[in-house]
């Protein structure tokens, strides 16, 4: 099967050219050249692509500084496991990797890798519909590489694993599991489902560091929707390898719902999923977890502002005035339109200059006058520009 006009409508123009490009430079080399893994899956879901994964079976060091010469690119990131990223000045990247084979030293350990060629490259992988490549050299540019039968498995939408150790070998794969079913509406073929069973019942996950834990925690929450993931993972009892106590709740349904036309950020999806878990528990959950400190901070002050607000304390206006968007979108998604449109309401008009302008001395006389005025409002006894600037003239002729 040709999958170069599918290609075109999923891979951006100046990407597909790339991707063309690398195929007739790997080709110079005498290697062959693939895309791999997830784009082959979208291309044919007629999805556009999420990223651009590809392969060559030659070193890629020399066929990589050719395409960043020839596209102005940037080498941006290298890894042990023969993979770099070329970035380019469009702002778009490209994952190359060399061809390779993998073992694992020990269950949930990460891989060894040595150079291979594209039939190991495919067979090492999670699950069938991941395993395909397209050839990119030019004269077969196009052709679907599916010796696996991902190709019938997506069709049926259906998620199998390649090997009984899959996921004993590496554990992430059962998140990932999840995330595919959950993302792409997949059942299960049979010995998959069992091979997952088995690795929880070994407590596999347990075996892996904080950090890749976390990576896939963060993957799933940055899902469009991750609840039907998150339901996943609780039936299987996989969420408790996170947190022992954390488990889907209905009200997550709810709590996270994905906004409309709203960009997930992670800290907005991680209050929404500590939301029915109350502060204190949510934060001793957090703390396990590796996350970036401003995501921590965030998920700490949407949780005790969305408290404050919820007690009626009027200075939560000023704070929920202030917080970043993240924690806003999740504060008027969770509370009451009325209890929200009081606490937009309740930020005052006046700015700080205007009232260092109305003789306010900038300090703790600013701050006691802007938490007074703020109350006002909140009571509803100030509501104009008008009346702020009387209540505050009030207040300094009062000192
Ligand atoms: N892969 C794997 N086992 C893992 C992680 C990755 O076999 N634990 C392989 C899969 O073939 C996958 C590819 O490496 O397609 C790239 O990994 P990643 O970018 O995480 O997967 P995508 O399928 O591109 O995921 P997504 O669609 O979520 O971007």
């Amino acid at each position: 099967m040709n999958l170069t006009d599918p290609a075109r409508r999923s891979v951006p123009r100046t990407a597909f050219k790339r991707l063309q490009a690398f195929g007739r430079i790997v080709s110079r080399h005498g290697g062959q050249a693939f895309l791999v893994g997830g784009p082959v899956r979208d291309i044919l879901l007629r999805q556009p692509l999420r990223d651009i994964d590809v392969v060559a079976t030659h070193p890629v060091e020399p066929v990589l500084r050719a395409l960043a010469n020839q596209e102005r690119g940037l080498i941006a990131r290298r890894s042990a496991f023969l993979t770099f990223k070329l970035s380019f000045p469009d702002g778009t990247c490209m994952d190359v990797a060399t061809a390779r084979k993998e073992t694992y030293p020990q269950a949930a350990s990460l891989p060894v890798v040595e150079p291979s060629e594209i039939l190991h490259d495919l067979a090492r992988r999670d699950f069938s519909i991941n395993a395909m490549a397209v050839e990119l050299g030019p004269r077969h540019f196009g052709e679907l590489i599916d010796p696996l039968g991902g190709e019938m498995d997506l069709a049926a939408r259906r998620l199998r694993a390649l090997h009984s150790q899959s996921f004993q070998d590496d554990p992430t794969r059962i998140y990932r599991a999840a995330r595919y079913a959950g993302r792409l509406n997949l059942r299960w073929d049979g010995d998959t489902l069992n091979w997952i069973r088995s690795a929880l019942r070994l407590k596999m996950p347990a075996q892996l560091t904080t950090a890749r834990l976390s990576h896939e925690w963060e993957k799933i929450l940055l899902e469009q929707d991750p609840r039907a993931t998150l339901k996943i993972l609780d039936g299987w009892g996989a969420l408790t390898f996170l947190d022992t106590n954390w488990h889907w709740k209905r009200t997550h349904a709810r709590t996270l719902r994905p906004g409309k036309n709203e960009k997930a950020t992670l800290s907005g999806r991680l209050l929404g999923w500590c939301r029915p878990f109350g502060t204190r528990k949510a934060e001793g959950a957090l703390a396990h977890l590796e996350l970036p400190a401003p995501v921590r901070g965030e998920v700490r002050l949407g949780l005790g502002l969305l408290e404050n607000i919820e007690r009626e304390d009027p200075l939560s206006a000023l704070g929920a005035a202030k917080a970043p968007e993240s924690v806003r979108n999740f504060l008027s998604q969770n509370l009451p339109a009325p209890l929200w449109k009081r606490v937009l309401r309740s930020r005052p008009l006046l700015s700080g200059t205007d009232l260092m302008e109305l003789g306010a001395v900038p300090g703790p006389e600013l701050g006691r006058i802007l938490a007074a005025l703020t109350q006002a409002r909140w009571r509803d006894t100030v509501r104009s520009r008008r009346d702020e600037v009387r209540f505050v003239i009030d207040n300094l002729r009062g000192r």
